[in-house]
């Protein structure tokens, strides 16, 4: 049995530069059976360790039907993130959980799906998308739409291009494009004119920074969505990822074990911001 407050030595199978600031790990636990029972739902989280550095929340980018291993992809900001990065293949890492509510897509069924993304943020959507991409039969229409810096920032390219491939529609933004950039120009809410659904039968799945979510909110109550229509992935400082510690809590919510994912309707109330 997996215990949730012991890491478990886990190695790096390999790893992948998204971006000048990303990578993608593809990490599987040293133990062949623990792995073989590990099953996530998309949206969930691990907590990962970088041995001497610490411990921090990911959320696991990879499909859920992927049972073989789980990637991360991690944004370098800080002491433990930035210790990951220096790891290559064959590295052994901590992992733990995994934790967490993640997006409830049996509840979705037969529903056209909107996953909106800014920066970091598409790598919990991914694996939901990647979940909705394979059971494509029991959803609606599908919209990804994503929102970067610059084109050098955009995530998955090849993931997105498969994606168009298999009738899913991928919209990009970027606030500062380039020459060669044919895609949108603004924040990720310019989109949001750009996706023709019936309203009605419309979920919208969500993750990126606390201010794209709050206007990304407001702006999609404007077209008509209602809030439980609407399902956001908050991060919160963590430390123990199973509710012992207080330290992600949101109003009278922890996002470590009442979320990271929560309906609108939940968390009409708590601030948004990270921290
Ligand atoms: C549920 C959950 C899922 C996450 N999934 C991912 C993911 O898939 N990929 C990814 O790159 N990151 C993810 N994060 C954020 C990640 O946990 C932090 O970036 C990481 O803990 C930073 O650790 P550090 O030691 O490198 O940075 P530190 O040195 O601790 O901090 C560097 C900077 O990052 C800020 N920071 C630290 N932790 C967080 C946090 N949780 N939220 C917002 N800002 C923070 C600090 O305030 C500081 O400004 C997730 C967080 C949560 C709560
Ligand atoms: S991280 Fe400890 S209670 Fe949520």
């Amino acid at each position: 049995m997996i215990t949730p407050e012991k890491p478990y030595l886990a190695k790096i199978l390999s790893v992948h530069i998204d971006t000048a600031d990303t990578k993608t790990f593809e990490v599987a636990f040293a133990d062949k059976n623990l792995q073989k029972k590990f099953h996530f739902g998309p949206g969930q989280f691990m907590m990962v360790s970088v041995f001497g550095f610490g411990e921090m929340p990911i959320s696991i980018s990879s499909s859920p039907y992927k049972t073989g291993s789980m990637k991360f992809t991690v944004v370098n900001v800080g002491n433990v993130t930035n210790a990951l990065h220096k790891l290559g293949k064959g590295a052994k890492i901590g992992i733990r959980g995994p934790f967490g509510k993640g997006f409830p897509l049996q509840r979705f069924r037969k529903k056209n799906i909107i996953f909106v993304s800014g920066g970091c943020g598409l790598a919990p959507l991914r694996s939901a998308i990647y979940a909705v991409q394979e059971k494509k039969e029991l959803f609606g229409k599908v919209s990804v739409l994503f929102g970067c810096r610059a084109p050098e920032n955009v995530l998955f390219d090849k993931d997105m291009k498969q994606w168009q491939k298999e009738k899913i529609n991928v919209l990009l933004t970027v606030d500062s494009p380039d020459d060669k950039w044919k895609g949108n120009v603004g924040v990720v809410t310019s989109l949001f004119g750009k996706v023709d659904f019936p309203i009605e039968n419309t979920i919208v799945m969500m993750c990126g920074p606390s201010i794209m979510m709050h206007y990304g909110l407001i702006e999609l109550r404007k077209k008509g969505f209602k809030d439980e229509q609407m399902f956001v992935s908050l991060e919160r400082l963590m430390q123990c990822g199973v509710g012992y510690c207080s330290h992600c809590n949101c109003g009278n919510k922890y996002a470590c074990t009442d979320g990271p994912v929560f309906c609108a309707k939940d968390v009409k109330k708590l601030p948004l911001k990270e921290g």
